[in-house]
């Protein structure tokens, strides 16, 4: 079973939002992102909000297109209610989850109720997370024609040893099958990749590298493997039958990887997150890190409204029997004042290539950055011009930058 939610602030039953949350509201975009929770297996890594069939308790998959879409009703109600401006959505992410477990037809719904509820910017990007296995040519054509431009493939490692270890069921050889469908269907194509899996050697994440490198994708996420609290992996790590991930291999390994990465002509624009191109950052992803505004739809789905934020109720059976009464399925929200909103900022900013401007910071922030830059973490012809950004070594250790930019 998943991870426990954050807890909060109790979240009103008809979602109305406190009057602060439309303040400058023109000035941030608009996103959506639904939640599909629905997983063949569970990978023994990962504490993502997600189903298999049995653990269901008696929601269904064939409900869930009808549920998510009383929501996207109930979402456009409470905007308007709030005294939001009427915002074209920028970005909409089905994430999961396997969100192409559901047929296409589910999914070209929800997004065609999107449309409806506010519409469609132009040029919009419209992702949905994929997994090997769970694609054909077909479908890619038909999620094409539905409106999606994007897909994210997890493809994690090219490596049997490490893809069993990480319980992934996909046969690595079908990896450049479905994404040269992705490519002829004509969406732009993302690869997801983990490293810092146990035993896992450099030369294997050097081929994991050279497979995605291969796929000439249009973006990359590179993720070091996180042992999540009460997942099957770090039971089997504590238990001693896996070793435990080693920090300095790992920095190897993303090292290699972002050289790797730019050789091939992808430039990196959040720590973990290579594009080939300005064009093809994730519009979705740089909303979240940029503060913007976005509606999580599904269960467990998080949202963020004007300073904001609120989280459903996770279990689908639990979701459904709300949105089904017409009642908010927030399971607890808090609304963060400036000073949290500002520390936020830092916090996400500063993993970006464009950098944190050096002006947000509070004064203890500022007085940092002399520190940071002797250090090797922040890019000093960046920081002259009042902008900080990291260098590789920087990345490397984003974290302990962040504590001492919000100490
Ligand atoms: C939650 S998955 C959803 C998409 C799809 N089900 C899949 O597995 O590819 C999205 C991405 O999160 C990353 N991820 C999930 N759990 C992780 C963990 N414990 N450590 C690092 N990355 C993780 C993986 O790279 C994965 O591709
Ligand atoms: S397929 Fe993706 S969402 Fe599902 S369990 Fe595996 S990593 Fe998690």
């Amino acid at each position: 079973m998943p991870s426990t939610p954050p807890t909060g602030d109790p979240a009103p039953a008809d979602g109305a939002l406190p009057a602060s949350a439309a303040v400058d509201a023109h000035d941030r975009r608009f996103g959506v992102y639904l939640h599909v929770p629905f997983c063949r297996v569970r990978c023994g890594y990962c504490d993502f909000n997600t189903y298999t069939a049995d653990e269901l308790r008696g929601a269904r998959r064939e409900d869930f297109a009808a549920d998510a879409i009383a929501e996207v009703g109930f979402a456009s109600t409470v905007l308007q209610r709030g005294g939001l401006p009427a915002r074209a959505a920028s970005t909409v992410f089905f994430g999961g989850g396997t969100p192409t477990l559901l047929p296409v037809d589910d999914l070209g719904r929800m997004l065609g109720a999107v449309r409806d509820a506010w519409g469609l910017a132009e040029g919009a990007e419209i992702t949905t997370e994929a997994n090997p296995d769970s694609v054909s040519a077909d479908d890619l054509v038909r999620l094409r024609a539905a409106g999606v431009t994007r897909v994210s493939f997890g493809v994690q490692s090219a490596v049997p040893h490490v893809l069993a270890v990480l319980d992934r069921t996909h046969d690595p050889e079908r990896v450049p099958l479905v994404v040269g469908w992705a490519r002829d269907a004509g969406l732009d194509v993302s690869v997801d990749l983990i490293y810092g899996a146990p035993g896992e050697s450099l030369d294997d994440w050097r081929r994991s590298i050279e497979l995605a490198v291969g796929l000439q994708p249009d973006h990359v996420s590179a993720y070091a493997l996180i042992v999540e609290e009460g997942t099957a992996l770090a039971r089997r790590i504590r238990r001693g039958e896996l070793p435990e991930p080693d920090d300095d291999l790992e920095a190897d390994m993303y090292e290699l990887a972002d050289a790797a990465f730019a050789a091939a002509g992808f430039q990196w624009y959040e720590v973990s997150n290579w594009a080939r191109g300005p064009q093809h950052r994730s519009q979705h992803n740089l909303a979240y890190w940029r503060g913007d505004d976005w509606w999580g739809v599904g269960p467990g789905a998080h949202s963020h409204v004007g300073g904001v934020r609120w989280w459903n109720v996770r279990h689908p059976a639990a979701y459904a029997d709300r949105v089904r009464a017409g009642v908010s399925p927030a399971q607890a929200r808090e609304v963060l004042d400036a000073g949290a909103r500002g520390d936020e900022d830092v916090l996400l900013r500063i993993r970006l290539a464009d950098g944190l401007p050096v002006s947000t910071l509070q004064i203890e922030g500022r007085h940092a950055v002399p520190g940071l830059i002797a250090d090797g973490l922040v890019d000093p012809a960046a920081a002259i011009h009042g902008r900080l950004v990291l260098t590789i070594r920087g990345r490397l250790l984003a974290d302990a930058v962040v504590r001492r930019l919000l100490p």
